[in-house]
C-alpha cells in the first residue's frame, strides 16, 4: 500500500511539472524565443522574403500601409499638412522648408515615398537625408562610411530599394533587436552606453530611439549627429546648441526677426525617457508593438502605428481601467497638450513680427534686440521641441505642459525686450 502512494506521489509530481512546463512555454517564453530562425542572407532586404518565414509578423507589417485616423483625433496615418490646424506653423518656419510642407506622419513602407515627394527636398538636398527612412543605408555606411552624408541625396537614390523593414531592426541570423542607425550608436557611446552591450528591454526602445530622435547635421561634413551630450531634457539640448558644437549655430536665418533659429526633429524618444513610462521599464515596443494571439501563436504586432487603435493588447496588459477609460485620459491630456501648443506658438508668431517692426526702427537699442532675438530662439525650441514631437504630450505629460509653459514665458519676454529696445509699443 505505501508503495503505491509513493509511486503515484511520484506520478502526480511528475505530472504537475510537466504542467508547469507547459504552462511557462504558452505563456511566458516571449514570442521570440520561440519563433524557429530562417536562414536570409545578410544582404536581404525585402521585407517580402523575410515575410515567408516569418508570416504572422509581415501580415500585421503590411498593416502599416492602412491609411486611418486615430481615435484621439491628434496623430492619425494621414498624410495631412500640419498647418492646417496650426496656421502659426507658417510665421514660425518662414524663411525655410518646413514653411513650404510640413505633414502629419504615416506608415513605414511611405518612408523612401514621403522623403520623395516631400517639397522639403531640392537638388541641394543632402544624402544624410535618407539615414532614418531605408534599410539601404547599412550597406552605404559599409562602402563609403560617413561620405555618403554630403553626396547629394539624389546621387544615392538609385541604390536606395526600400523604405523601413526588417533589416531596420532584426539581424536576420538570429532575429535578435539590432540598431542600425550609426548616429545614435555613436550618441549613445558619448552617453557612456554601448549599444551593443544593451539588454532585450532597452533594445524595444533603442530600435525605435535609433530614428525617433532629434538631430542635426554637422556644417563640415554632414554628419547626423544628436544633441544629446548634456542630457536629452529641452533646456539640456538647447545648452548643447548654445556652445556652438563644430560650428553649427543655426537651422535657418528667421526673415522678419532676423533670430538665429533651430528646428527641433521629432524628439519622441528623449521625451518618452525622461516621462514616466520610460522611467518605469515600460518600452516603445510594449504600447506600440503589443503581443498578439493568432493559431496558438503569441507573436509581436508589427502594425506600428497608435497604440489607440488597440488599447485593449498596448495598455491593458498593465492598466486595469477600462478601454474608454484610458482613451479618454489620453485624450484630455492631448487636448490640454494642444491648448497651450496652441497659445505658445501664436506668441511666438507675435514675438517675430514685433522683433521684426523693433529691428527696424532707427535708434534701435542694439544690445537689448539681440537679446529679444535670443529669447525668441529659446522660446521657439521649447515650442518646437512639443510640436515636433509626436504625441501630442501623452509620451509625458508633465515635462510637455512644464515646456510649453515656460516657451509662453520667454515669448512674453521677447516681445516685451524687443518693444524696450525699440522704444515704443509694436
Ligand atoms: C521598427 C523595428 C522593427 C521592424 C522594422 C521589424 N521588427 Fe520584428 N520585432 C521588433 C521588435 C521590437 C520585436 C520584439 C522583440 C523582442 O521583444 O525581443 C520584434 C520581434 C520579431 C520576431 C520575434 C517573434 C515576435 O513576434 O515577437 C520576428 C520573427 C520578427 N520580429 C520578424 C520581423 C519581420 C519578418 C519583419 C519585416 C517584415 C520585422 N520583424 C520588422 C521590431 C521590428
Ligand atoms: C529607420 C528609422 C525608423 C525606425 C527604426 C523606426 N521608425 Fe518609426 N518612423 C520613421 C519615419 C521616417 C516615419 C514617418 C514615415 C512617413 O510619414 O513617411 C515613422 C513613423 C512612425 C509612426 C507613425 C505611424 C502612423 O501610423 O502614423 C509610428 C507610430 C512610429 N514610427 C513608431 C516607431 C516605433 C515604435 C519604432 C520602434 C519599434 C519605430 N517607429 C522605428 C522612422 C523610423
Ligand atoms: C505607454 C505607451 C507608449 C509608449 C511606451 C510609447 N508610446 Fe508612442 N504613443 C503612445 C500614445 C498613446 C500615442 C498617441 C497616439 C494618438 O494620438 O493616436 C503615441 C504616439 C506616438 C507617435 C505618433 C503616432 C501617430 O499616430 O502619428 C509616434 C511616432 C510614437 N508614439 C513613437 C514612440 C516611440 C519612438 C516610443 C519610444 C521611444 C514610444 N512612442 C513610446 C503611447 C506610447
Ligand atoms: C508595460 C506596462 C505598461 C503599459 C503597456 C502601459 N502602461 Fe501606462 N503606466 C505604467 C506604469 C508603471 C505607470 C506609472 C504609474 C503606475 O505605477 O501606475 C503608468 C502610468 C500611466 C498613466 C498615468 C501617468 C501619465 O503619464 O499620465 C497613464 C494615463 C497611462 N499610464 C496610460 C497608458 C496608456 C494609454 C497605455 C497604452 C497606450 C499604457 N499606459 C500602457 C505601465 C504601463
Amino acid at each position: 500500500m505505501k508503495s503505491k502512494n509513493v509511486f503515484l506521489s511520484a506520478l502526480l509530481g511528475i505530472a504537475l511539472i510537466i504542467l508547469c512546463i507547459i504552462l511557462v512555454r504558452v505563456f511566458l517564453l516571449q514570442p521570440s524565443e520561440t519563433v524557429k530562425l530562417a536562414a536570409i542572407p545578410d544582404t536581404e532586404y525585402d521585407p517580402a522574403v523575410w515575410g515567408k518565414h516569418y508570416p504572422l509578423e509581415y501580415q500585421s507589417y503590411l498593416k502599416n500601409k492602412e491609411m486611418a485616423p486615430s481615435p484621439t483625433g491628434f496623430g492619425g496615418s494621414i498624410k495631412e499638412q500640419k498647418s492646417i490646424k496650426e496656421p502659426e506653423i507658417l510665421v514660425n518656419f518662414k524663411g525655410m522648408a518646413f514653411s513650404k510642407d510640413y505633414t502629419e506622419d504615416r506608415g513605414h513602407p511611405y518612408a523612401m515615398d514621403d522623403l520623395k515627394e516631400t517639397k522639403r527636398v531640392t537638388p541641394a538636398t543632402v544624402g544624410s537625408c535618407m539615414t532614418c527612412k531605408t534599410a539601404n543605408l547599412r550597406d552605404i555606411y559599409k562602402t563609403m562610411g560617413w561620405n555618403y552624408a554630403k553626396k547629394p541625396l539624389a546621387e544615392l537614390m538609385p541604390l536606395i530599394k526600400h523604405p523601413i523593414v526588417c533589416a531596420n531592426c532584426h539581424d536576420p541570423k538570429t532575429m535578435k533587436l539590432r540598431v542600425s542607425n550609426p548616429a545614435f550608436m555613436d550618441a549613445m557611446q558619448r552617453r557612456g552606453i554601448d549599444v551593443a552591450k544593451a539588454s532585450r528591454e532597452d533594445m524595444r526602445s533603442y530600435v525605435c530611439g535609433q530614428c525617433h530622435a532629434e538631430y542635426y547635421f554637422k556644417p563640415d561634413d554632414k554628419r547626423v549627429t544628436f544633441p544629446w551630450d548634456k542630457g536629452l531634457k529641452p533646456p539640456d539640448m538647447y545648452a548643447y546648441y548654445k556652445e556652438i558644437p563644430s560650428g553649427f549655430d543655426m537651422d535657418w536665418l528667421h526673415p522678419d526677426s532676423q533670430a538665429k533659429m533651430l528646428k527641433a526633429q521629432h524628439p519622441d524618444f528623449e521625451l518618452f525617457s525622461e516621462g514616466v513610462h520610460g522611467k518605469s521599464g515600460v518600452s516603445c515596443a510594449d504600447c506600440h508593438m503589443p503581443y498578439m494571439r493568432e493559431k496558438g501563436r503569441k507573436y509581436s504586432s508589427h502594425w506600428v502605428t497608435s497604440p489607440m487603435k488597440h488599447v485593449q493588447a498596448s495598455c491593458r496588459t498593465c492598466h486595469t481601467q477600462d478601454e474608454k477609460w484610458l482613451l479618454e485620459r489620453v485624450r484630455t491630456t492631448q487636448n490640454n497638450v494642444f491648448q497651450l501648443q496652441g497659445i505658445a506658438g501664436q506668441t511666438i508668431a507675435r514675438a517675430h513680427d514685433v522683433i521684426g517692426k523693433a529691428g527696424a526702427t532707427p535708434e534701435v537699442n542694439q544690445a537689448e534686440l539681440s537679446k529679444a532675438r535670443e529669447l525668441i530662439r529659446n522660446a521657439q525650441w521649447f515650442w518646437d521641441f512639443i510640436a515636433a514631437e509626436n504625441s501630442m504630450g501623452f509620451h509625458n505629460p508633465d515635462q510637455t505642459l512644464n515646456t510649453l509653459g515656460q516657451s509662453i514665458d520667454l515669448a512674453h519676454q521677447a516681445i516685451a525686450t524687443a518693444n524696450r529696445a525699440a522704444g515704443k509699443q509694436y
